[in-house]
């Protein structure tokens, strides 16, 4: 048995010399035992005579695609990879095309081994994170990183770092090696490296960039795990926003879609609508009264909140109705389609309503406030809560819809509505999920504004508060069957 010792740090010179020597003393690669134990004094002392001359032969008969394989795969540290290698090279003397034979056993291991020192290359492009050592240098600014590769792989990446980072001085430290760049020269280097000290400042602008970049909407958890594992952690300064940025990501991409951005339409297109319905009413006569009433909810100025909305959202549905949802004002898709619950809270509600059985069409929807109120952050316009006096003024159009449509049921969602329709402010939870006398003979059931579903962070409570609103739902279906 030959006894073969190598550093075995990703050099493939060393292996290679070992592998000429031994193929051209024929030795087959059961009888050869490759150790990267240290004792390397037998590395050539066991071959007679140094190189064998008919080497350089040998060597000619190595295809190019093997020593360009075999470059990634002694960067493995796999310890079998020294004889893995050795063996295919001794077949491929017999065997020319062996590396095209893909279910070979040995190659098969040949390409798991590349693939796997590419996956480690491409991690420490991604996340080397470079600090800036403080004042020690004129000129050029000075920068470290510490990185913890699995493989060999600093002397093949090193190169990647020079192109990309040429206009300043750096050193990547590594336990398998380090590499250096001065402006002129590469050094590397497969000894391990001391962890290098630096100060946090670099740490912060990391932080924040990526804070910056991370796109809620686009959160996937398994998948950006498996491209950051977790294992390179804790040495990017980022990586500590991670938990608090995908547990916040739920609610995040929620805000976003109830906050899309919109542009109000002009003020005077407003207005003008409301002189189209009077010159309608004019031309028509007063006609369904309904309508009339809609018409002139549209040009209503008794509270300021018309000033900003672009229009009044009316309620719709049938006359006659007998349930009738009361919501808390228009959203800002609400206030440009016109029509009350087609934003996100919209999707909720109307899931909700088909699960209980319940059709939105022969149900009256409204609000308690019929204009959107909202103030400005940028372009967006951003959802306020109607105050008291707001709903109070907004009263006078929900109790014309309650006499109109005379509804059996009203379901108020959320405090704002059931102080509309009560004239008490009370918790919701308080008076949530069971039928109370109103007055008319109705009937009048609580439960949540689906939009506070949307805003509750936790993920496991949103989906608990989903489904007693989806059952709250329920009990206003058998309530309109019973009653
Ligand atoms: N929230 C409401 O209260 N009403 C709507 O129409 C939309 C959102």
């Amino acid at each position: 048995m030959r006894s073969v010792g190598l550093e075995g740090k990703g050099d493939l010179g060393e292996w290679r010399d070992a592998a000429r020597q031994l193929l051209a003393e024929h030795v087959d690669p059961q009888d050869v035992r490759f150790h990267t134990d240290g004792d390397i004094a037998d590395l050539f002392g066991a071959m007679p005579g140094g190189l064998a001359g008919d080497v350089a032969a040998t060597a000619s008969l190595v295809p190019k695609a093997f020593i360009d394989a075999a470059g990634a795969a002694i960067c493995h540290s796999d310890p079998e990879r020294f004889s893995l290698l050795y063996r295919i090279l001794w077949r491929l003397q017999r065997e020319r095309d062996l590396l095209q034979g893909a279910s070979d056993p040995d190659v098969v291991h040949l390409v798991r081994l590349i693939k796997n020192v590419r996956r480690d290359s491409h991690k420490m492009k991604a996340f080397v994170r470079f600090r800036e050592v403080e004042g020690v240098q004129v000129g050029r600014r000075r920068f470290v990183a510490w990185f913890e590769p699995e493989h060999f792989i600093v002397c093949r990446t090193a190169g990647f770092f020079q192109r990309r980072f040429t206009d300043m001085d750096w050193l990547i430290a590594t336990p398998k090696g380090s590499a250096a760049w001065n402006g002129l020269e590469l050094k590397t280097s497969v000894e391990p490296a001391i962890r290098p000290e630096a100060n946090d400042d670099t740490d912060e602008l990391w932080r924040t960039y990526f804070a910056n970049i991370f796109n809620p909407a686009r959160l996937k958890i398994r998948a950006m795990q498996s491209e950051m594992p977790k294992k390179y952690w804790k040495n990017m300064p980022e990586a500590s926003l991670i938990p608090d940025l995908i547990a916040g990501a739920e609610r995040r991409v929620a805000e976003m879609a109830a906050r899309e951005a919109s542009q109000p339409q002009a003020f005077h297109e407003r207005l003008q609508a409301a002189w189209r319905g009077k010159e309608e009413e004019e031309r028509d006569g007063p006609g369904d009264p309904w309508l009339k009433l809609k018409r002139d909810a549209a040009a209503c100025t008794l509270c300021p909140l018309h000033g900003q909305a672009t229009q009044t959202v009316f309620g719709e549905g049938p006359i006659g109705a007998e349930v009738m949802f009361v919501g808390e004002q228009p959203g800002d898709r609400e206030d440009l389609a016109g029509r009350p619950f087609v934003g996100p809270a919209g999707t909720v509600f109307d899931e909700a309503l088909a699960l209980a059985g319940i059709e939105r069409d022969s149900s009256y929807v409204t609000n308690a406030v019929k204009h959107f109120k909202y103030e400005m952050r940028g372009k967006r316009r951003i959802h306020q809560k109607p105050g008291v006096g707001e709903i109070e003024h907004c009263r006078w159009w929900l109790s014309k819809e309650l006499d109109l449509v005379r509804p059996r049921i009203v379901v108020a969602l959320g405090a704002s509505a059931y102080f509309a329709l009560t004239g008490e402010r009370k918790s919701v939870e308080d008076v949530r999920g069971y039928p109370m006398p109103m007055a008319g003979g109705r009937v009048l059931f609580v439960s949540v504004h689906p939009a506070y579903l949307l805003r509750l962070p936790d993920d496991a409570k949103r989906q608990r508060e989903i489904a007693r609103f989806r059952e709250d739902m329920v009990s206003v279906e058998r309530l309109r069957q019973v009653s």
